[in-house]
């Protein structure tokens, strides 16, 4: 075997691709140049990066569009408690950070254990919280416990309650379940930020999918009949 192939044998194996040492070396630098928007140091090495979006500038995007959904919703701009259900890798927990200020606090729960333990590490505001659930999801945790619980967050506690595409993954009787958690836990006159996918007819009939495309219009995936 040539000295060529050994060396790309050695990198596949080990896990090398161009982005991930592209982003290893782009990261640090990108983060000192950044001169506006402040919080998007905080996204992840690539490595982190979940929910879904994986490119560095596909979460920059998102934690704009989410920041500035949380802005238009919220009353007051600073001090809110924010619960974000399904935080994954902590993407809306980056975008409520100028929500959140010293006085808020962030609450960030998912059912995969090891996506807590790297926020638990890699977001260390003494105000952010990051909470283990034990629940099944037949995506995410099929091996969990399959009883519906309360999240353990007070009644009448939470200003912004948000769930980046979390219900697209409920089964029927878990997503009525925890929209009543919702309803518990907000505070009155709070908010919940709540994205799920519905393919129903208004989605045929808006065809965003570009159903005769490979590709969907706005989804870089193959849009379902
Ligand atoms: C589409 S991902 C979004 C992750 C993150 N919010 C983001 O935008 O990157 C959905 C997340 O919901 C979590 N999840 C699924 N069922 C859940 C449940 N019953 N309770 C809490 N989290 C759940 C999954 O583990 C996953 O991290």
């Amino acid at each position: 075997m040539g000295i060529g192939r050994t060396i790309r044998k050695f990198l596949q194996q080990t896990g090398f691709t161009r982005y991930n040492w592209f982003d290893r070396l782009y990261l640090p630098l990108d983060r000192k140049v950044i001169r506006r928007t402040r919080n998007i140091r905080l996204i992840p090495s690539e490595r982190f990066r979940r929910g879904g979006k994986y490119a560095y500038g596909e979460w920059a995007h998102v934690i704009g569009i989410f920041q500035t959904l949380m802005y238009l919703q919220l009353a007051k701009k600073e001090g809110n408690a924010v619960l974000d259900i399904g935080c994954g890798t902590g993407l809306l927990g980056i975008a409520a950070e100028p929500f959140v200020g010293e006085g808020g606090s962030y609450t960030g729960i998912d059912v995969m254990a090891h996506d807590i333990a790297f926020c638990r590490q890699h977001y260390r505001a003494p105000n952010y919280r990051f909470i283990h659930f034990d629940a099944a999801n037949p995506a995410y945790a099929p091996q969990q416990s399959e009883t519906k619980a309360p999240w353990p967050v007070d009644s009448d506690s939470v200003d912004l309650v948000t769930a980046l595409s979390v219900w697209t993954h409920l089964r029927e009787e878990d997503a009525l379940f925890y929209l009543r958690e919702v309803a518990r836990v907000l505070r009155p006159g709070g908010k919940a930020i709540i994205t799920f996918f519905v393919l129903d007819e208004t989605y045929q009939r808006a065809n965003l999918g570009g159903l005769t495309a490979k590709q969907g219009r706005f989804h870089r995936t193959t849009p379902r009949k």
